[in-house]
């Protein structure tokens, strides 16, 4: 296993390698994390977000942020002073085969690139902020590896695809050529990693740069902006002309540290195929001094100390800087998370569409034949986040947006309580799964043989009642003699 000192001394061999290094750029180092919690104020401002982030950049990081706020934090886990932005996106996650997800451990915070591509930079506009990727992605439909640039045309230049091949997830071996930036937009499987990856994996978020020129945010969060042709370099698309500074976000993760640990590597959002890993950026800079940055920081080194007019401060004050929980997450250990990710999202492979979020533990309202459909996801999920865990978890998907998202502000005033009332219809599918635990003469477990979920029976009911959480206790596993013991797990399924 390598140690964090060993990381931190290669992390600069580590740095992206871009295909056209002839444009001038900076690497803001981020050496400090301002926080991990259950917080977006892009996406969900003022209420608990459904999954964690890692954060970086201004210490009045908060449910609910204005540029100004930011700006007038006394600190920053970033090195240059004059930068009170937030930069946020999904940490990842080690799910332990006893259900408990560990956070992976972030090697010198953050990478952010300021790339100056194209002709007529200019700065964000006051107020600005925006988004990159799809929470929701879990599939990717065009070739891979990505054919030369040169042959991209039609459905390849769609967004859809750009915004696809703005993410990176780069195994790292410093004894060896480095892969290209954005090489691969997959989270690479546990067993590559643990033979390949021995200096980690590196997570690259390429935001769009090509502006429309009005607005410093949509409702979206994206459509304001656009990638262009090439993703990071190129032409910008018709309406989208304004070339703003182009910005790439870059995090280490000690993948390696789980090295022939059973278990499975997860994004925060419930994502283990990498497709929908994202990023979210709200600016803290002043409009005229980022501009004069962007026209005098071009020294090609790209190091922030070439640049005269940057502040900077070392990194064990980036260390220091740190946002306030809340106090309505301030008991949730994002850490070490037992029973699944923090939020109790439900792990979800696809390749479908991720949304709407659903949870474990949690029920909601509606039975509708289409939940039906959603179920072979679910009864995955669940695989995942309960096999070999103490408890079966009760699981209700929904179709029903509304109720979903209503169950989720109830989740965010009280995580611990759910409870509205509804009239609702379920099917309750009783499943079974066989899960075969060998273990040694000392009676130390040595494989876990999981089978598929089995349904048993299945009723109907409809009933006014009470949103809920349960988690129901599972049967205990029944000792064979022969050098192995054996198991069934129940559990139930509504919809
Ligand atoms: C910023 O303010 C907090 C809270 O008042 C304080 O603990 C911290 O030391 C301050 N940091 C700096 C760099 O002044
Ligand atoms: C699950 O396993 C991990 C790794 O061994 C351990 O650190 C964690 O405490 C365990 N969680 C529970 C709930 O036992
Ligand atoms: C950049 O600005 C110059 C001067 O205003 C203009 O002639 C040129 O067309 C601009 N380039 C682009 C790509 O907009
Ligand atoms: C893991 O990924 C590698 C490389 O993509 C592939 O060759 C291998 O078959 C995969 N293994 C599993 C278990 O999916
Ligand atoms: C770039 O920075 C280096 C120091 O790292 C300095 O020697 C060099 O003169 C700078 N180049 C320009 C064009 O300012
Ligand atoms: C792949 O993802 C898209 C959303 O981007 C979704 O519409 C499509 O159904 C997914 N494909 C499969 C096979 O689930």
């Amino acid at each position: 296993m390598h140690s964090l000192s060993q990381f931190v001394a290669s992390l600069l061999a580590g740095v992206a390698v871009f295909s056209s290094p002839t444009d001038a750029f900076w690497r803001l180092p981020c050496r400090g994390r301002t926080g991990v919690a259950r917080m977006d104020p892009l996406v969900d401002p003022g209420m608990i977000a459904y999954h964690a982030h890692a954060v970086e950049g201004s210490g009045n990081f908060a449910l609910s942020v204005t540029e100004d706020s930011l700006r007038a934090s006394n600190c920053t886990s970033c090195a240059v002073l004059q930068d009170r932005s937030a930069y946020w996106a999904p940490p990842l996650y080690f799910l332990h085969t006893n259900g408990s997800a560990e956070l992976v451990e972030q090697v010198g915070g953050m990478l952010v690139y300021y790339l100056l591509y194209g002709e007529n930079v200019t700065a964000f506009p006051e107020g600005f902020r925006m988004l990159a990727g799809d929470t929701y992605q879990r599939n990717f439909t065009w070739p891979i590896p990505d054919p030369p640039k040169s042959d991209w045309t039609g459905a390849q230049l769609s967004q859809k695809a750009l915004q696809q091949k703005a993410l990176g997830f780069n195994c790292l071996n410093y004894a060896v050529a480095a892969e290209p930036s954005l090489y691969r937009h997959f989270l690479p499987n546990k067993t590559f990693i643990d033979e390949q990856c021995v200096d980690g994996v590196r997570f690259e978020l390429m935001f769009p740069s090509c502006w429309n020129g009005k607005d410093v945010d949509s409702p979206d969060h994206k459509s304001h902006m656009a990638y262009p042709t090439l993703v990071m370099d190129g032409d910008c698309p018709e309406g989208y002309e304004s070339r703003l500074v182009s910005m790439f976000f870059e995090t280490i993760w000690n993948t390696y540290a789980f090295k022939d640990v059973e278990g499975e590597f997860v994004i925060a959002n419930g994502d283990p195929t990498g497709y929908g890993y994202h990023g979210d950026f709200i600016t803290g800079w002043e409009p005229d001094f980022l501009q004069e940055a962007v026209e005098t920081c071009t020294n090609a080194t790209g190091m922030v100390v070439d640049c005269p007019i940057f502040d900077l401060q070392d990194e064990d004050a980036q260390e220091q800087c740190k946002f306030e929980v809340p106090e309505a997450l301030q008991d949730e250990n994002v850490y070490m998370h037992a029973n699944g990710l923090p939020g109790n999202i439900l792990i979800e492979p696809g390749p479908a569409y991720a949304s709407p979020v659903r949870y474990v533990g949690v029920s909601t309202a509606s039975a509708s034949a289409a939940a039906a459909a959603a179920d072979s996801t679910s009864s995955v999920a669940v695989d995942i986040i309960s096999s070999t865990s103490a408890a079966a978890v009760d699981l209700i998907s929904s179709t029903a947006v509304a109720a979903v998202s209503e169950v989720r502000q109830l989740e965010s005033a009280t995580p611990t309580m759910t409870s509205y009332e509804t009239t609702v219809t379920q099917e309750i599918i009783y499943i079974e799964q066989e899960i075969v635990v060998y273990i040694n003469d000392e009676g130390v477990p040595t494989e876990t043989e999981t089978a598929g979920l089995q349904t048993v029976s299945s009723t109907y009911t409809t009933t006014t009642q009470v949103v809920y959480s349960t988690v129901s206790e599972a049967s205990q596993p029944v000792k064979r003699n022969l050098g192995h013991s054996h198991g069934h797990k129940h559990g139930h399924f509504f919809h």
